[in-house]
């Protein structure tokens, strides 16, 4: 049993970069969390942004077809079931709205909205190339190639004032409104109904942002996955998973994240339901992060 979990530590060790760092639980760890990584799908071509429907537990993510098209796919997070969404073309930027179940697809082609429950896909009347799509009560993006941060409102694109002449990444709304963005200059954060870009952390650089049910920030980077806390100014790493491309969470808050090569869960678990819950296939096959 003990050899069997210390071959696939050593193994993933190997195959992972440096940087990352796997949990060694003890039995006497019992306050210790970690994460129990649960492969969801292998995608040969790299995923981007993510989005998660939490009513049907639907994943969206994206995948190049290798002609530079990104191709837009639902992932059912309880059969683990995978469909391809016909008829949006390209889905660079994803993103859904938590309280109508909604997803969005922006790319080279404007933005669509797929409507879950009528299986409805329609594209809006907005002519624009997508980098980045946020969506809250109105559909907030940033434009490529400018870079710069809009809103889509009443058939109107608009600046999105507090960003206005802002080379943007990516950015999120916490649950108090507060901004939250990155740059290649690093992560900011503007407190809500300020003009005053508080820069949070110059490095190392960031990647991809996305807020939690509870309304918390999160953010990648390549060597790891980081927490803002509110505007005190504190990024605290969380997991050790380099190099992720996009992050959404799921029903129970769970992360899903994708990098590279796989869409992978994150289960948290405390050591001592690492040594009690779990069956021994499940603790066979655990890779875990702290
Ligand atoms: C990132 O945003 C900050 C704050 O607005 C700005 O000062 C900086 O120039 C931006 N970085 C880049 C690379 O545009
Ligand atoms: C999403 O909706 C749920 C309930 O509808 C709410 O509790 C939660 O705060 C919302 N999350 C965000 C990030 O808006």
């Amino acid at each position: 049993m003990k050899f069997l979990i210390l071959v696939i530590v050593l193994n993933m060790a190997a195959t992972a970069k440096k940087s990352t760092k796997y949990c060694s639980f003890l039995r006497s760890d019992v306050q210790k969390h970690c994460f129990l990584k649960e492969v969801l799908s292998i995608q040969s071509h790299s995923p981007n942004q993510l989005a998660i429907d939490r009513k049907s537990n639907t994943l969206y993510f994206s995948f190049d077809n290798g002609q530079g098209e990104f191709i837009p796919a639902m992932l059912n997070l309880d059969s683990k079931q995978i469909k391809i969404l016909k008829g949006v073309k390209d889905a660079f930027a994803i993103a859904n709205n938590n309280g109508t179940g909604d997803a969005y697809f922006g790319g080279s082609n404007g933005i669509y909205k797929y409507r879950f429950n009528e299986k409805q896909l329609l594209r809006l009347s907005v002519k624009v190339d997508v980098w980045w799509l946020h969506i809250r009560k109105d559909i907030y993006f940033v434009q490529f190639p400018s870079l710069n941060a809009f809103v889509y409102k009443n058939k109107g694109v608009k600046s999105v004032e507090q960003l206005r002449k802002t080379i943007v990444h990516q950015f999120v709304f916490d649950s108090e409104q507060n901004v939250f963005f990155v740059n290649g200059s690093g992560l900011y954060g503007i407190k809500k109904g300020s003009w005053n870009h508080i820069l949070l952390r110059d490095r190392p650089p960031f990647f991809a942002m996305a807020v939690d049910v509870t309304g918390q920030v999160f953010v990648s980077s390549e060597d790891g996955i980081y927490v803002v806390s509110k505007l005190a100014q504190k990024v605290k790493r969380i997991v050790t998973v380099p190099g992720v491309q996009g992050i959404a969470f799921d029903q129970n808050n769970f992360m899903v994240y994708s990098d590279s090569h796989e869409l992978a869960r994150l289960v948290p678990v405390s050591a001592e339901a690492y040594y009690q819950g779990l069956s021994k296939e499940q603790r066979d096959k655990a890779v875990y992060f702290c």
